[in-house]
């Protein structure tokens, strides 16, 4: 397994509308372990392809609590597709990996179900609540492009796409 470097904002790529996986092979199995590891290693919740680099319609999340003795429950979904949402809505504050140190409330519906394929290559449809939910929703709208900063203010929004340019004008030198 290999950590995988993490994509920052304002990259484009996390701007990006990426394709589905068109196979699932050797390769996607090397790299669904990489992302659990660089996941793991960064302590984010969930990670999506285009974080990483990766173009294409992959995810992972495990949002069990290890504080409050819940065992890892690791996820993997390619080509994932929310089927269903509900009108219930709940809120969490969220963070994400490629906006480093900065969280914020996000309005999401509370329950859904996900149709997606396996590392296997077999369809599976599951439903989730709570914040394995908001992790799912928040994963896969990475994968159009979207960030949890598009749902907040836009006056927030903008200080902190302004903090982050700043901070990759200053590490290009
Ligand atoms: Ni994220």
């Amino acid at each position: 397994m290999t950590f995988r470097d993490i994509i920052l904002i304002p990259d484009k790529r996390l701007k990006t509308v990426v394709e589905p996986l068109a196979n699932i092979d050797k390769d996607t199995r090397i790299l669904v372990d990489d992302m659990f590891e660089t996941m793991y290693e960064a302590e984010g919740y969930g990670l999506a392809g285009p974080q990483i680099g990766v173009m294409g319609r992959i995810i992972v999340v495990d949002c069990a609590k290890e504080d409050k003795g819940e065992k890892p429950d690791p996820i993997a979904m390619i080509n994932p597709d929310i089927v269903f949402s509900s009108e219930e809505i709940s809120v969490y504050e969220e963070g994400c990996l490629s906006i480093p140190e900065y969280f914020e409330e996000v309005e999401r519906p509370a329950n859904i179900r996900v149709k997606y394929l396996n590392v296997d290559g077999k369809t599976i449809e599951r439903e989730a609540d709570g914040l394995l939910a908001t992790c799912i929703q928040h994963e896969i709208d990475h994968l159009n492009g979207k960030l949890f900063i598009d749902y907040i203010s836009r006056l927030k929004r903008d200080r902190i796409i302004k903090k982050f340019q700043k901070l990759a004008r200053q590490n290009a030198g």
